[in-house]
């Protein structure tokens, strides 16, 4: 970095100090001023709670229609959480909940709402919690909706799950005039409709990552031929992919997800896909020897051609362009012609798609004259059927995306058909963002990327948002925290999928949370790939969660990329072949010596199995 850039850098952190400061200032004001108002209404009422609950959701739909840049989701949950501490200043107000058999959904919407200040406790029944707020400084969080004013006790507000549907009636001392639900409005019994989905949906929604195109007519011009063309999978194969998944989800099965961290144009060849395929074979050829079940196979492939970036621009010297990435966006040149997003490349990137597609399905079956001899490598006798390979890739070209969704008539459903699974990336999961919103309407198996910054709450609404009905093989939560982080997060997302009764698949990513920069070079140690899978497979025995997977960066070719592995790859080699136009992928004996350590756990958890048994 030059002297003139990190002295820019300076000045734009102490831009941000300062506007910090301000915004303490005036949270510090709001609270006075909240505290001057209670000690007047003190004065005036005492019959009254002081939450105002019209008044708050008048506050929150003038902000969220003011808000440039923040999200309506983020204007919610700030100022919900200054208003909650701003009536816990004023009167301690407690709030008491009728109990539920979802009682972590009941407590994250309830803090949602009131915010994390809000003392909670749980009631012996909805009569213990309704008489709570009649004689106490109480909210009634109940089950059903209350009809009837009584007293002073009047229903001021439903509480809504991320989908819509009303969890919680809250119920208080809050005057008639206060209340936030329209007087007139009928109470809805049954659950409402979930929001309306479309494949468009999604641009109404903020968007992470979003491709800056110079000529919004080009875009759209490729969005109506890719409209036009053929579904690039079958529907029935994502159907029978949702299947193979249920398995995993009930513990039967296990993936095995892999591939290039970005695909290449100038790199692809048939010869590649069928080193790909054949390598994903052998791995999952070791794991079904290990654990004697089924291993379904996905490919990163056929559709991994964008990439997120944690900055959108690159300096070199003294010029800055646009971050390359991936070829569907720009290509990785460090020129203006290069760097410029071309709408076009939407089209090379579907037209390589498809031919990959092609020689996949062909190597599934040529791959089956050479599968005894796989089998029996790892020692497997039996003579399998021809192994299916799905592909995937993350979603984060929304106008690509939408442009190859397709209704199907026989089952009534949208389908992703760019791919046979979709997953959302750790940096575009915002919950009430574009790509959130985009797959919960896509009926594909849905993958979420899970890192360190993911809270339990959205985490849970997440959940709630891409499978609100709890399906086997519609969801895979992948983990990727990084060796020195996965024993600190993982834990308690787990705890809370057991606890709920979620189906969701847990499969870890051992790859992206590992990256370190040596000599200038992005890599990853095989070392901390492996022990970040070993302690997973520790954390799902204790949390009785069934280890459904691994998901890695790889490719079959001999590249120098990480470090370690049996063969003994040290940082001096690195230069010799990094070829990665992205993330360091493990070449093909290093897939292979991860692939043998999933193995040996899965061996291990199989007779810890058959020991308890
Ligand atoms: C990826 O899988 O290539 C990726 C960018 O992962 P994540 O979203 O988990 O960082
Ligand atoms: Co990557």
């Amino acid at each position: 970095m030059t002297q003139e850039q990190s002295q820019g850098l300076a000045e734009l952190r102490a831009e941000l100090d300062r506007i910090d400061d301000q915004i303490l200032e005036l949270i510090d004001r709001r609270l006075a001023a909240s505290a001057d108002i209670a000690a007047r209404k003190d004065a005036e009422d005492d019959r009254h709670l002081k939450v105002r609950p019209k008044r708050q959701s008048q506050i929150l739909d003038r902000l969220k229609a003011r808000a440039k840049r923040a999200a309506p989701g983020l204007v919610e949950h700030v100022w919900r959480e200054i208003m909650g501490y701003g009536l816990q200043a004023q009167a301690r107000t407690e709030l008491v909940l009728a109990p539920t058999d979802q009682p972590e959904l009941l407590e994250a919407r309830v803090k949602a709402y009131f915010g994390s200040a809000v003392p909670i406790r749980w009631a012996a029944s909805t009569a213990h919690a309704i008489r709570s707020a009649m004689v106490g400084e109480a909210i009634a969080i109940i089950p059903e909706p209350l009809l009837e004013s009584e007293g002073q006790l009047r229903m001021f507000d439903i509480l809504h799950a991320t989908d819509g549907r009303p969890v919680a009636y809250a119920v208080g001392r809050v005057a008639a005039e206060d209340i936030a639900l329209e007087a007139s409005a009928p109470v809805e019994k049954k659950p409402a409709e979930p929001r309306e989905w479309s494949p468009a949906s999604w641009r109404d929604r903020p968007a992470e990552q979003i491709v800056d195109y110079p000529d919004p007519d080009a875009l759209a011009r490729v969005e109506r031929r890719l409209s036009g063309s053929e579904s690039l999978v079958d529907i029935a194969d994502i159907i029978h992919l949702r299947a193979s998944l249920a398995r995993v989800a009930n513990g039967d099965a296990v993936m095995v997800q892999g591939g290039d961290c970005a695909e290449s144009f100038a790199e692809f060849n048939a010869d590649k896909v069928r080193v790909t395929y054949n390598l994903l074979l052998r791995m999952g050829a070791l794991l079904r020897a290990a654990s004697g079940g089924e291993v379904v196979h996905l490919a990163r492939i056929a559709g991994q051609f964008a990439k997120p970036r944690s900055s959108s621009n690159e300096t070199i010297g003294d010029v800055t362009l646009p971050s390359y990435r991936g070829d569907a966006v720009n290509g990785p040149a460090f020129t203006v012609a290069a760097r410029t997003p071309d709408p076009k490349r939407l089209l090379d990137a579907h037209r390589q798609a498809k031919v990959t597609i092609e020689l996949l399905q062909a190597y599934a079956s040529a791959s089956y004259a050479d599968l005894p001899q796989v089998y029996r490598e790892v020692g497997l006798s039996e003579l399998p059927r021809p192994v299916a390979m799905f592909t995937s890739h993350e979603a984060l070209l929304l106008n690509y995306e939408q442009a190859l969704a397709r209704y199907d008539d026989a089952s009534e459903q949208w389908w992703a058909t760019s791919g046979h699974m979709l997953w959302i990336g750790d940096r575009t999961r915002q919950l009430d963002g574009a790509h959130v919103e985009f797959a919960r309407g896509v009926s594909n198996p849905v993958g979420l990327k899970c890192g360190p910054s993911l809270k339990t709450d959205d985490f849970l609404r997440l959940i709630d948002r891409l499978d609100p009905d709890n399906t086997a093989g519609r969801l895979v939560l992948i983990g990727r925290f990084g060796a020195s982080n996965i024993a600190e997060h993982l834990p308690e997302l787990m705890r809370a999928t057991r606890r709920e009764g979620r189906k969701a698949i847990w499969s870890v990513d051992p790859m992206h949370g590992n990256t370190r920069t040596v000599e200038g070079l992005k890599t990853r140690m095989v070392g901390d790939i492996v022990a970040e899978v070993r302690t997973f497979f520790e954390i799902a025995a204790a949390e009785g969660v069934h280890p459904g997977g691994v998901h890695l960066e790889m490719t079959g070719s001999d590249v120098t990329e990480c470090i370690g592995g049996s063969v003994k790859l040290a940082r001096e080699d690195l230069g010799r072949r990094y070829l990665t136009h992205c993330d360091p992928r493990l070449n093909e004996g290093q897939a292979l010596d991860v692939a043998q350590a999933v193995a040996e756990l899965l061996a291990q958890r199989a007779a810890n199995r058959a020991n308890a048994a």
